[in-house]
């Protein structure tokens, strides 16, 4: 079974919340702009936009039940937040349910939560538009947003340093994998 955007589109809209879909789909516009600019293929973008979200049709319970069953708990911190692990199931899910073998869409899917050290363009891209799609309001989103405009690399280093200083000051738990992305950008951006 090949999938289309159509479908994948579809999908989400009969599977999400109405905000989560409007969120999705602000992503897929955002991501699609964002990769234009770019060079990045435009379809993946939109495909790993669509989908991002998509374990979000299951309850916060039944995505720690999945990940179990499907061995995708990794870090003895996923559980300490678990909102982290929807985007491995959403991966999963793709590659199982959906027949997606792309692996750099997978992979964009997989680490928009958390990120990881040497993500590729698209993983960047749909990190980033996640935090940044139109509908997002909180103070400094336009400025992250100019930084995305203006250099994909720099810009997502602002959004994972934004990520941080979020749940330092909201007291949570910072993920292993994040700090590992956070010094891997900071490290590529100086070079
Ligand atoms: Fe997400
Ligand atoms: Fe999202």
């Amino acid at each position: 079974m090949v999938c289309s955007l159509g479908f994948f589109r579809a999908l989400a809209a009969q599977n999400l919340e109405f905000e989560r879909f409007q969120h999705t789909i602000g992503v897929e516009v955002w991501a699609t702009e964002l990769a234009k600019k770019y060079g990045i293929n435009t379809e993946k973008a939109a495909l790993a936009a669509l989908t991002h979200d998509l374990a979000k049709m299951h309850s916060q319970q039944e995505q720690v039940r999945l990940a179990k069953s499907w061995n995708l708990l990794t870090y003895p911190e996923d559980l300490e937040n678990p909102q982290v692990i929807h985007g491995r199931i959403a991966a999963y899910l793709l590659e199982q349910k959906y027949n997606i073998t792309d692996q750099d869409i997978l992979n964009a899917v997989k680490n928009h939560t958390l990120g990881r050290p040497g993500m590729s363009s698209l993983e960047m891209l749909i990190y980033s538009a996640d935090l940044t799609e139109p509908s997002r309001n909180f103070p400094g989103v336009d400025k992250l947003r100019e930084k995305l405009y203006h250099d994909l690399k720099e810009g997502t280093l602002a959004c994972v340093e934004h990520t941080i200083d979020y749940l330092v000051v909201t007291n949570r738990t910072i993920h292993p994998l994040t700090l590992l992305t956070y010094e891997d950008l900071k490290k590529s951006v100086q070079n």
